[in-house]
């Protein structure tokens, strides 16, 4: 009980954290439990603080978390399209000077990421902003750190025109390009079979998004989630715990553990940064410095952090996030902890 509390307490501090009820599928439940717990909020928060000790009951996780699908796209049907995603995806000659991929940036064999604070393009110039991982970046609400292409398979589009990133010039160079290679012929007319002349640009989004529909993690966290009491060891239960109740689950929820609202970097402690994040895309003035909350789902392999990847260790996002988002200054002991839960949602089987 002293768990619901605890959160109450969160809740009705921080109320500007829930804003919005943006939480992807399940708002409602979620909104519902919270009005129970305001039902409850005369109690003081006497005690609380050390609540280490309690288990987070079923009924509470469900409420935050939810383990992966099995998949989000079948997979048998759309193995054409999947298949030429992936080739798109991997291959350079998406770029002016056949030198950049999307896995250059965002690479497979490293959680879908570059580990570098802002990644060069096909000039080596550098944007301002941390490639964020393609991994089960298609469960996100949308997508970019300011959430402004609504899916995988319009955000795929962007890259291969821009300036700095992969710099072709036009949509049309992009099909000329392949058009005249022979093995992209077979493979469009495979991939689309209903349409008269497959190499379009808008298809060479939806089959790279295609792709990235399989770029989804299974961790020890969902086997837990599902009920194997075993997945996670004591120190990342522990974690768990220590998460929920700081009110880190507040933000990094639903099943990517984030990537389904947008928040404020800084709500409670000014965080310093340039970027205006979600206020470039709304024009609203409550949008600045409001970025897509990420998902921690392989957290502990893609450092460095932040929109501008300006934190080097996970350590030191955890004690930022503690201390702008909800005002709390944390010691070693929480950060070992949270730490150890943030790698049980690593993938089970590197990609
Ligand atoms: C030069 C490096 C670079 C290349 C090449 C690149 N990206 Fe990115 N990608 C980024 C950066 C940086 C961002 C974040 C930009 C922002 O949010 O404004 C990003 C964002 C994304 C996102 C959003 C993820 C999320 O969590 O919001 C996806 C998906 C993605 N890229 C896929 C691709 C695909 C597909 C390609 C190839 C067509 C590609 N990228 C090429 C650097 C790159
Ligand atoms: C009010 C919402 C909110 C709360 C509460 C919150 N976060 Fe975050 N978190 C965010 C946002 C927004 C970002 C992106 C910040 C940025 O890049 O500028 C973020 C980023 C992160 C990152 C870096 C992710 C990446 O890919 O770079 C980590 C790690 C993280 N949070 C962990 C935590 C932990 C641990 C807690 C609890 C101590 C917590 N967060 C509490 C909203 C929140």
């Amino acid at each position: 009980m002293k768990i619901f509390l605890f959160l109450a307490f969160i809740v009705s501090s921080y109320s500007y954290a829930q804003s919005g009820h943006d939480h992807q599928g399940d708002a409602k439940k979620k909104g519902d439990h919270h009005s129970e717990m305001h039902d409850d909020g005369h109690h003081g928060m006497g005690g609380m603080m050390h609540g280490g000790h309690h288990k987070l009951d079923k009924t509470t996780l469900k409420q935050f978390f939810e383990p992966l699908p099995a998949s989000i796209i079948d997979e048998k049907k759309h193995a054409a399209l999947i298949a030429l995603g992936k080739k798109l995806y991997l291959d350079p000659k998406l770029s002016v000077n056949d030198t950049i991929s999307c896995n250059s940036c965002h690479q497979l064999n490293n959680f879908g990421v570059d580990s570098q604070p802002t990644s060069p393009g096909h000039e080596g110039k550098r944007g301002g902003r941390n490639s964020p991982t393609t991994f089960n970046a298609a469960l996100h609400i949308a997508q970019f750190w300011d959430g402004r292409a609504k899916d995988v398979e319009e955000q795929a589009l962007g890259p291969i025109l821009n300036p700095i990133e992969m710099g072709m010039p036009n949509e049309a160079a992009v099909v000329d390009k392949l058009k005249k290679i022979d093995e992209y012929k077979a493979m469009f007319a495979e991939a689309f079979k209903d349409e008269k002349d497959p190499i379009q640009y808008k298809n060479v989004g939806k089959a790279i998004g295609a792709f990235e529909r399989t770029l989804i993690t299974p961790s020890r966290f969902d086997d837990f989630l599902k009920g194997d009491e075993n997945a996670l060891n004591d120190t990342e239960k522990r974690g768990l715990q220590k998460f929920v109740h700081m009110g880190c689950a507040n933000c990094h929820n639903g099943v990517a553990i984030g990537g389904n609202s947008y928040k404020k970097i800084g709500l409670v402690e000014e965080y310093e940064t340039s970027d205006v994040g979600r206020f470039a895309v709304t024009g609203l003035e409550t949008d600045k410095k409001v970025f897509k909350v990420p998902s921690l789902r392989n957290i502990t392999k893609t450092a460095p952090y932040f929109h501008d990847g300006s934190v080097k260790t996970l350590d030191e996002a955890i004690e930022e996030m503690a201390e702008h988002q909800l005002g709390r200054k944390v010691g070693p002991g929480f950060v070992e902890d949270v730490k150890a839960f943030l790698g049980a949602l690593t993938a089970k089987d590197s990609k």
